[in-house]
């Protein structure tokens, strides 16, 4: 075990306000996702609670104009959240970013729910039911990416590829072609004979020719049902405006996402070589968000460097900052006689997030409320004899500081193990940190 590494955290955890509150155990996690409304239809793993927005506005005593922004927003959990809020604080802007085009078009497609035409949605399923899916088109693209085959059986492939059609040529590109591509993109694991296991995709049985139209009309009804109890339910009024933008927050703009947001909910990659555009990839290509190898590899660059899955250019922004504790850790870590992989993507982590929190400085108003969560992990393996503990949740602490945040507290909400065994700072937390005011 790498001790050495242990007293960088010791030093930034010494300034730290940190407490374990059981509380926020079960909202860090997506397991209450399945039971709400529209958060439920696509099964995102790495996503949280959809309760969590509300601890956090508890938290900050936020019950006035809300303008919120989720950086990393993924399936839109915070985005989604704030919409179906049941309290009188009023949403005026509430802006997500996510830079993986499928994972930006779930949430997309979620958060504007309310403009379904539920009428024409069941018009199209009540046809699909005669429709022959198998041989509706002749002229199918089967994507290129090699585990497309391995993932499903021929069948099940022709039937996926055939609806796929089917949606586009009814729909074009309107909002009720996006809610049904949903709900094929929903059904793909289901009908594969692979699953999301941890970074990758695992083979778990044979494959199996499934009945697609079937399950698909069953996901869809469910879904149209969800939104006509929202639609005649809810009222829009919380939030003025949603949207959600598919860029790569390092090289954000000011002017792609409007500023002043008084309140940023966020859960970056976590620093555990998670590479979303390799657990996507079936969704990515199938729903033809990328159509060929060099489309596929240039995703991979512009997603946070938590992941070795390619050589990233190197650099130093950490070096225009002060802190000294960072400084020193990539000292120490390049200093080192053996050079793993793994300090690599510390270092690349370490700028990324530098230019991340810069961003959010400059586009968030002087009273700021932030909360990010995120997890701590162990690199290395006992064998080689390099574990090394991964403090996330410092790291970031310490880079927002140096930045022009203040850290409120840290709230450890889970200790985390690997594979059953306990490691120094293995836990999961909520960051809490406001933006010091440049009058203070
Ligand atoms: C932990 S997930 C967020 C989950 C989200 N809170 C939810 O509940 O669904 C992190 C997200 O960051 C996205 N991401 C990775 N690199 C990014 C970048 N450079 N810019 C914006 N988003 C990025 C990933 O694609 C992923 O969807």
């Amino acid at each position: 075990m790498n001790l050495d590494i242990l007293t960088y955290y010791e030093a930034i955890e010494s300034t730290i306000n940190l407490d374990e509150d059981i509380k926020y155990k079960s909202l860090v996690h997506p397991s209450d996702t399945q039971q709400s409304n529209v958060h439920n239809w696509y099964k995102f793993k790495e996503g949280y609670s959809p309760n969590l927005l509300n601890e956090i506005l508890e938290y900050f005593s936020i019950n006035k104009n809300v303008r919120l922004l989720d950086p990393f927003c993924g399936s839109g959990t915070t985005i989604l959240s704030s919409i179906l809020l049941d309290t009188d604080i009023h949403v005026e802007l509430a802006t997500g970013i996510e830079v993986n085009p499928f994972i930006h078009f779930v949430a997309d497609t979620k958060v504007k729910f309310s403009t379904l035409n539920t009428s024409a949605s069941k018009l199209f399923i009540k046809n699909l039911e005669s429709i022959d899916i198998f041989n509706y088109t002749t002229e199918l693209n089967i994507p290129e990416l090699s585990t497309i085959p391995k993932a499903f059986s021929h069948k099940t492939l022709i039937q996926l590829l055939n609806l796929r059609e089917l949606i586009k040529n009814t729909f074009s590109d309107s909002y009720e072609a996006n809610f049904f591509k949903l709900a094929l993109a929903s059904i793909l694991e289901q009908v594969s004979c692979m699953r999301k296991s941890g970074r990758a995709l695992k083979i778990v049985r044979e494959l199996v020719d499934y009945d697609v139209k079937q399950i698909f009309i069953e996901k869809c009804c469910k879904m149209i049902e969800e939104c006509e109890v929202l639609q005649s339910s809810h009222s829009p009024h919380t939030v003025s405006k949603a949207q959600i933008v598919n860029i790569d927050i390092r090289e954000l703009q000011p002017y792609d996402v409007f500023e002043g947001y008084n309140l940023v909910v966020f859960s970056p990659p976590y620093l555990n070589h998670f590479d979303y555009t390799e657990v996507y990839k079936i969704e990515l290509w199938m729903l033809e968000f990328v159509s060929n190898k060099e489309e596929f590899r240039n995703l991979r660059y512009r997603t946070f460097r938590s992941h070795p899955s390619i050589k990233f250019e190197k650099t130093d922004i950490y070096k225009s900052y002060h802190s000294k504790i960072i400084n020193d850790l990539i000292t120490y870590l390049e200093s080192l006689e053996k050079k793993e992989q793994f300090y690599t993507t510390i270092l690349g982590y370490i700028d990324d997030m530098y230019k991340t929190l810069s961003k959010l400085h400059s586009i968030t108003s002087n009273d700021a409320s932030l909360a990010c969560i995120v997890a701590n992990s162990l690199f290395g393996s006992k064998k080689k004899d390099n574990l090394t503990p991964v403090a996330t949740d410092l790291i970031i602490s310490e880079i927002a500081k140096d930045i022009g945040f203040e850290i409120v507290s840290i709230k450890v909400a889970r200790e985390l193990t690997r594979r059953g065994i306990a490691f120094p700072y293995g836990r999961e937390s909520i960051i809490y940190f406001k933006k010091v005011s440049s009058s203070n």
